[in-house]
């Protein structure tokens, strides 16, 4: 059992450059199941999550290792169509198997997945996209079984613009015959870089940013080198731990178009921000203004994902902030763990209104899921005393030794094991 522990009160100083996405590193490592060949995937984060999709990709009998950020996989071999079942309750990813394995192996068996417990996280979407696709779909004893001998394009229409289950479906059809059209697509970046993944790898997919995504279907495709983008919720991450701690820093790897939403609202609570090319300079220096009304939506709206270390931003300014979760309803529990340190935020259907306070205090906090977490570690750097924080497996999923990003940039934390 590993914690953090954090002396906070230390501004942030230095330059960090931002890691590769988790978000696109997975569905890309489960794309490269479409192809036959040796793959070199760079900037991959080391996560627990990565560990995960590479284990799964061995059992299917791919090989693949991660050094030093770049995963070299081979795909040649791989023959095995069910995911193993301890593996898939591990993470939600797992999911992203299924339209690669069944355009490949014209069959995937897969078991429920698991992850971070901030929502009912239905798949019901992926199921029915790769039905439309032709697949037949039975489910027994726990287990979804897909079987195609040739998946056929179609118009899909998501009710919900599903980040995952646009993935799922793009990946399906690339080897389907005809033209899929998938209509309210997600509009995330990690779906574009997955388009340009698959179109390096010879697939014909247009409109990914759009809320429309055609994907022609070839007969083959080939393996590839691929650099994966930056980590948009991490560099987000690090701007609005500056505006909790304070201090002056350059995040080097970003692209700051990925993250226009949260810009906007930093800024407009007195965080400076300068960006120029793949550089950001986050500056702030005195206690944030309250944000009136925040609405987490997909993208290009405000990220779920950056909802909790946006709340303890907010948490110590200057009035009173609301945010309305509208993306995963489970996920206010960092706000307990918030109240232990001094925070005044009370939770109605749906929204947090968040009274601001001119400090936190540190204490020993738990980690409930990825995002809470690394919520509670920013609250850590600006609360006065030690804040320990219990249960970081959880942060190790999504961010790569979290510890060693806030050393770079100054702050005082470390890493316990017991
Ligand atoms: C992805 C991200 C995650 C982020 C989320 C929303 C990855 C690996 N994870 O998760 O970090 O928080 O997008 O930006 O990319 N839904 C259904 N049926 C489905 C699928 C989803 O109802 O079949 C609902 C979910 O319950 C949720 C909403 O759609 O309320 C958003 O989920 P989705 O966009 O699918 O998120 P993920 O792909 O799981």
């Amino acid at each position: 059992m590993e914690t953090f522990t954090i002396e906070g009160g230390r501004p942030l100083s230095g330059s960090l450059r931002i890691q590769g996405a988790k978000n696109a590193a997975l569905p890309i490592l489960a794309a490269a199941v479409l192809a036959e060949g040796q793959f070199h995937i760079y900037d991959v984060p080391h996560l627990k999550d990565i560990d995960v999709m590479l284990q799964i990709l061995n059992e299917l009998g791919a090989n693949a290792k991660h050094t030093d950020g770049c995963v070299d996989l081979d795909t040649t071999s791989l023959s095995v169509s069910h995911v193993p079942d301890d593996l898939m309750g591990q993470m939600r990813s797992s999911i992203f198997l299924a339209g690669p394995l069944l355009a490949r192996l014209g069959e995937v068996t897969i078991s429920r997945p698991g992850g971070c417990l901030i929502g009912e996280r239905r798949i019901d979407l992926h199921l029915a996209g790769l039905t439309a696709l032709g697949a037949k779909m039975e489910e027994a004893e726990g287990y979804i079984t897909f079987r195609a001998k040739q998946l056929r394009g179609t118009n899909i229409f998501l009710s919900f613009p599903s980040v995952g289950a646009t993935e799922n479906v793009m990946m399906a059809a690339v080897l389907a015959k005809g033209m899929t059209r998938i209509c309210n697509a997600a509009r995330e970046p990690e779906i574009v870089d997955l388009q340009n993944f698959l179109n390096a790898m010879g697939a014909r997919i247009r409109g990914a940013g759009t809320d429309t995504i055609e994907i022609q279907g070839v007969p083959r495709l080939r393996s590839v080198s691929y650099r994966i983008i930056p980590d948009r919720i991490v560099t987000g991450t690090h701007l609005l731990a500056v505006g909790v701690a304070q201090g002056h820093i350059e995040l080097t790897n970003t692209i700051p178009e990925h993250l226009t939403a949260l810009i906007e609202v930093a800024r407009s609570c007195g965080v400076e921000i300068k960006t120029y090319h793949d550089i950001m300079e986050v500056k702030s220096t005195s206690r944030p203004r309250a944000y009136d009304r925040i609405i987490t939506s997909p993208f290009p709206g405000f990220p779920t994902d950056l909802q909790a270390q946006l709340m303890v931003f907010l948490a110590q300014a200057k009035g009173t902030s609301v945010i309305k979760e509208t993306v995963f309803e489970g996920r206010f529990k960092h706000v307990n763990e918030l109240a232990r340190m001094g925070a005044s935020i009370y939770v109605d259907l749906g929204s947090a209104i968040i009274r601001g306070v001119s400090r936190f205090t540190g204490t020993s906090v738990e980690a409930t899921d990825l995002r809470a977490g690394a919520a509670l570690v920013l609250a850590g750097l600006a609360a006065e005393g030690t804040t320990t924080v219990e249960q970081i497996h959880h942060i190790d999923r999504g961010y790569d030794r979290l510890e060693l990003q806030l050393q770079r940039l100054g702050a005082r934390i470390s890493r316990i094991s017991q």
